[in-house]
This record gives structure tokens, sequence and C-alpha cells, in this order.
């Protein structure tokens, strides 16, 4: 595996692969890397010739009394995984490389009304920096296809949105969510769950699939099913973010005619933010 710290460093190698007619996949991650994102990277590998990878903790995506300062940062073991993954090309580029006229003064990639809902009532200006530097990443590896994981549903919508709405030349492929034993969706912020949490985190998962199962069973009460699965959360010691049943495609809300339906919820532990989704087709 070559690693790039600079953008021309990583430009220069893969214009030449694209003369031979290389296929490049892509796989934008912030590093602390778990299975979830080692199985993006074996899923890029079966359908390009070339496999980039890029870890950057993105400034721009934290709030500001969000984790940017204190998120893991595991470079050697996240080199590790990915050279045994099948990665071909490393992207680690520093915040001047990437930001090099400041964040304050940076142009912006915005994706209106979708970024306003969800994760992003709670993290104001979230979406804004994750459409901003993905889209950068974008224009610096130019990949034929990028892979993003389902387990940040949202993410996944408003990137393809912005793909849609921007015509950019590149395939969203998206990747199923990797889980735990016991069900918990993978994420790098698992690890800040506590020993005394992490047997109860599942009631998340369980209660998204309570909703699912009473869907496809006809009920129709979304608010009634939100209101019950999230005092389900509270009682196992939890605080709510959202439970909020959604149109797939859109994420308007779930209206009594939808097909295709994510029941989507966030929920905060002592020193974690945990989300999950699930999507019915009826
Ligand atoms: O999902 C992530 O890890 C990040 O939001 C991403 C897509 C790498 C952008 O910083």
């Amino acid at each position: 595996m070559k690693v790039f710290h600079t953008v021309a460093g990583l430009r220069e190698s893969l214009n030449k692969d694209r003369r031979e007619g290389l296929r490049v996949g892509f796989v934008p991650t912030m590093g602390n890397l778990h299975d979830g994102h080692l199985a993006l990277i074996k899923q890029a590998a079966e359908s390009n010739d070339i496999v980039v990878c890029s870890i950057f903790v993105n400034a721009l995506q934290f709030g500001l009394n969000e984790d940017w300062d204190k998120y893991p940062r595991t470079y050697e073991t996240d080199c590790e995984k990915l050279r045994n993954a099948g990665c071909n090309y490393l992207f680690h580029p520093d915040d001047i490389e990437m930001y090099p006229n400041g964040l304050d003064t940076q142009s912006r990639v915005i994706c209106p009304t979708m970024t306003d809902v969800l994760c992003g009532a709670s993290r104001p200006g979230h979406f804004e920096g994750v459409t901003t530097v993905v889209s950068k990443l974008f224009n610096i590896v130019q990949p034929d296809e990028a892979i993003f994981g389902i387990k940040d549903y949202q993410q996944l919508a408003v990137i393809r949105r912005m793909a849609e709405d921007l015509c950019l030349a590149v395939q969203i492929t998206s990747a199923p969510i990797h889980r735990e034993a016991d069900g918990l969706a993978m994420s790098s912020r698992n690890s800040y769950i506590t020993a005394e949490e992490r047997p109860l985190v599942t009631v998340l998962k369980d209660s998204l699939e309570w909703i699912a199962a009473e869907i496809k069973a006809g009920n129709r009460r979304f608010d009634a099913l939100e209101n019950t699965a999230a005092a389900r959360i509270v009682a196992a010691g939890f605080k709510v973010d959202y439970i909020t049943l959604c149109n797939s495609k859109t994420l308007d809300l779930a209206a009594d005619d939808d097909l295709e339906i994510t029941v989507l919820g966030a929920m905060f532990t002592q020193a974690a933010r945990l989300i999950d989704n699930l999507s019915i087709t009826l």
C-alpha cells in the first residue's frame, strides 16, 4: 500500500493509473477503522482495479462542543488493517493540506432541507462539513465509484443527493451495516460506551426492529410507534435524540402510502451518540 500525504502526490499516481485504463474505487473514512470499514475496502476491491482509502478527521463536520480533539486517532493500526484488506493507496492529509486557506473562509457545499432534520437538527453544520470535505475528496481522487456504509443513512442519502444535484461523475454505492454479535452497529465511537452501558445499548436496534415488525403487520400509527420505542430507550437509561420514520429516498416524514420506509434512531449514552436504522419495503 502506498501512502500519500499530499494532494499532488496522490493525483500524480492516480493520473498514471487512469491513463492505463484502471478503474478507481474510493472509501473515505476518519480512521479508527473497524470491520465495517474493512468490508467497504473489500467491496471496493471487488469492482475496481485500484482502491483508495482516505483517513482525515475533518474538523469542519464537528460542532464546537463535539469530540474532534478526542476522536480516536489510530494511524499505525489503521495502516496495518488497510494493508491486509487490500487497499492500494492511503490518502492521509493534514489540516493544512485539506484546508490551506483555513476553515472559516473555506468554500462550502450545501445540500439544503435534507440536512436540517434527524442528525442535522442536533448537529447544526455537520452535514455542510461532510458534503464539503467529501466533494473535495471526490475532486482529489476522481473515483469511478465511492462506497459509503448504510449505518450513516442520512449521510449516504445526502451524498447521493449532492452527487445527483451537482452532476458528479461518481457512482455512489452503499454497503450493509456491520454489527457486533449482539447486533450493535459497528462505529468508531463505540469505544466511548462504558462497560456498564454496553449490554444495554442494543435497545436502540431492538426498538427499531420492533417498529419495523409493527409496520409490516399493518400498524400505521407512526407517531405512537415512535413514542413507544423512545420510551423503551429511556427506560433502558439512555436519552433519545430522535426515533423517526422517513421516506427512504427523500428523508421526508413517512406518509401512509410510502412503500419504502426507513426507521432512523439516535440516542445518547454518557459519552457517545449512537445511531442506527432499518429500511422496510412494503
Ligand atoms: O463517515 C465518515 O467517516 C465521514 O463523515 C466521512 C464520509 C469520511 C467524511 O469526513
